[in-house]
């Protein structure tokens, strides 16, 4: 199939003022996906393929985010392998001078496919796995994918582009830390995103099943300073904080509307992969917009933009500037307003709320011998 020129929207905007253009694009190309992960932060309501964007529209919208200064776009999902159009769109990318990313499972990717998309300008693949051992691994990705994911790891390494994996972590797989870690090693990857688990979407759905101990917490996080210190020069290790238990929110996005924008299979245009959860915001489509008109001008981009919008504890807070009050999809999901400071925050007037969480996460574990079952994640 051939990338076809979409031509509208049209609107031309310059960076203006001391608004800077962002610099990263997450594409989610589709919702679809052959695994059921209980952590994804999709949307609980998934995109069907039918309403995504077409390849030109793709193309389109990379054009316009190389133009208004975009450098690196993570092609994601679900699974992005499953557009049959994934060659154009990263051609489109590169044409657009934009680095590419793929984000993926893994599952589907052949010698064959990963050649063309390497021609067509790939740059760097990350792989996800989901725990140590094909058996758990398995079993939280609710579909038998280890295989797959070991046979992409071997074809990316030997085609020679930049291989990370990222992985989600959670109470069934973080004493596996260790193992996790030899695995990237053996897998040749220059870096390891080790992710603790955000609570959006379905890993909201499943936080009972997924919240760790704080034992189990302070364990691996001795594990990533050990490792990180016999795999210095050779491996990154990336530790994403789990802000459920620190009392210090993480700077979401770097900000709202501040560094990077993301595009939902549908053409949704939102400032995080999360935020199509707060309906009081209407969202613009880069089918009626262009992104330059987005990023500048939106009145959804512009909600939480820097920290005029803070109440609390925030508005007077020597970190504000630092963390940007946290994460607002958290403080919406968590209080119904996402203008309230973040409840992972120990300031936030709202932390018992995470506190009740982690308690409540840890009934459900002792309530019985069995684990809490996961709801997988799958179109409903
Ligand atoms: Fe960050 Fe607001 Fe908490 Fe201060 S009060 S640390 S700005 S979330
Ligand atoms: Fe949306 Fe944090 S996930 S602002």
């Amino acid at each position: 199939m051939n990338a076809q020129d979409s031509t509208k929207p049209q609107e031309q905007t310059e960076p203006q003022g001391p608004l800077r253009p962002p610099w990263a694009m997450l594409a989610e190309l589709t919702h679809s996906c052959p695994l059921h992960c209980p952590y994804c932060s999709n949307p609980v309501e998934l995109t069907r393929r039918s309403q995504e964007l077409s390849t030109g529209d793709w193309a389109r919208v990379m054009r316009e985010a190389g133009g208004i200064g975009v450098v690196s776009a993570h092609l994601s999902g679900g699974e992005p392998l499953l557009r049959n159009d994934l060659t154009e769109i990263v051609a489109a990318t590169a044409g657009a001078g934009i680095h590419s990313q793929l984000i993926t499972s893994g599952f589907g990717l052949g010698e064959t496919r990963l050649k063309e998309l390497i021609d067509a300008g790939l740059n760097s693949v990350q792989l996800s796995v989901q725990d140590a051992t094909a058996a758990s691994n398995d079993l939280i990705a609710g579909a038998r994918s280890f295989t797959a994911k070991e046979e992409a790891a071997a074809l990316v390494r030997d085609a020679g582009i930049a291989l990370g994996l990222n992985v989600v972590l959670h109470r069934r797989n973080l004493a596996s830390l260790d193992a996790i870690i030899d695995l990237g090693v053996a897998w040749g990857v220059s870096r390891i995103e080790l992710a603790n688990t955000q609570f959006q979407g379905w890993a909201m759905l499943n936080r009972n099943a997924l919240l760790p101990t704080r034992e189990q917490l302070a364990e691996a996080e001795a594990t990533v300073e050990r490792r990180r210190t016999e795999l210095a020069g050779q491996v990154e290790l990336i530790w994403v904080l789990p802000d459920y238990f620190t009392g210090v929110p993480k700077p979401c996005m770097g900000g709202w509307g501040a560094i990077s924008l993301t595009v939902a299979p549908d053409g949704t245009v939102l400032p995080c992969q999360a935020a199509g959860v707060m309906t009081d915001l209407d969202f613009p489509s880069a089918r009626d917009h262009s992104l330059g008109w987005i990023w500048e001008h939106s009145p959804a981009f512009q909600a939480y933009r820097g920290t005029e919008w803070m109440t609390g504890p925030c508005v007077e807070c020597p970190r504000r500037e630092l963390d940007f009050g946290g994460c607002r999809c958290q403080a919406y999901v968590l209080t119904g307003d996402a203008a309230r400071t973040d409840p992972a925050c120990h300031l936030s007037p709202d932390h018992a709320l995470i506190d009740q969480a982690i308690g409540t996460a840890r009934t459900a574990a002792n309530a019985t011998d069995k684990e809490v079952e996961f709801v997988p994640r799958r179109p409903r």
